[in-house]
């Protein structure tokens, strides 16, 4: 059973979407161990909180990245986390956390990288005004919204699109993307 540690910063639909998966028999062979958060207010955390998982607020204030980051690293230890699934978290992760756990750290991004890494990567995508945008799974590496991809799912540009139309489009595809590349992580791991 491989045990996953989510971290994000904010709504946390994401997070949703990994545990509905879970609970509903669609992916198997995991379970969520803990959520962390370095907002002790974010609603995904109270949701997951809700649902009877373990939580954590970390919020580090005052702390160097890479010492905030040891705290993370010492709960997900803890946890006995095999999987990290950065889940909307706001935070640029330390190198000294990418080596603690290698090719195990996991992120999703609303853009069909490597095109519009980075912030507000929804309204990168309309004002360089193409037709296709989409989101993208994929393994963290040192340099934000980069290393190698696991999956991509598109979608359409409407002509009427605003942000927030099209954030809830790409966000419909995240929320399929996401389990599906835990799906896809996890039976590559069986086969070894
Ligand atoms: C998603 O769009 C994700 O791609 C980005 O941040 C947003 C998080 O949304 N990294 P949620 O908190 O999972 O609802």
């Amino acid at each position: 059973m491989t045990r996953l540690g989510i971290l994000l910063s904010g709504r946390g639909s994401n997070f949703l979407a990994i545990h509905a998966a879970i609970a509903n028999g669609e992916l198997l062979d995991c379970e969520i161990a803990i959520v962390l958060s370095n907002r002790a207010a974010a609603p995904g955390l109270a949701a997951a909180r809700e649902l009877g998982l373990e939580t954590r607020a970390i919020d580090g204030k005052g702390l160097s990245p890479t010492d905030r980051d040891q705290l993370f690293i010492a709960a997900l230890r803890q946890a006995r986390v095999d999987l990290v699934c950065l889940a909307g978290y706001m935070r640029i992760i330390s190198p000294a956390f990418i080596a603690a756990y290698p090719n195990r750290i996991l992120n999703i991004h609303p853009s069909l990288l490597p095109a519009f890494p980075g912030l507000e990567a929804q309204r990168q995508a309309l004002e360089a005004g193409v037709e296709t945008a989409g989101c993208t799974v994929h393994f963290v590496d040192e340099q934000v919204d980069h290393g190698a991809i696991i999956l991509q799912r598109a979608v359409p540009v409407l002509p009427n699109d605003t942000v927030e139309t099209l954030s809830a489009r790409i966000l419909t595809e995240e929320h399929l993307a996401y389990p599906e590349a835990i799906r896809r992580i996890l039976s590559s791991k069986q086969q070894k």
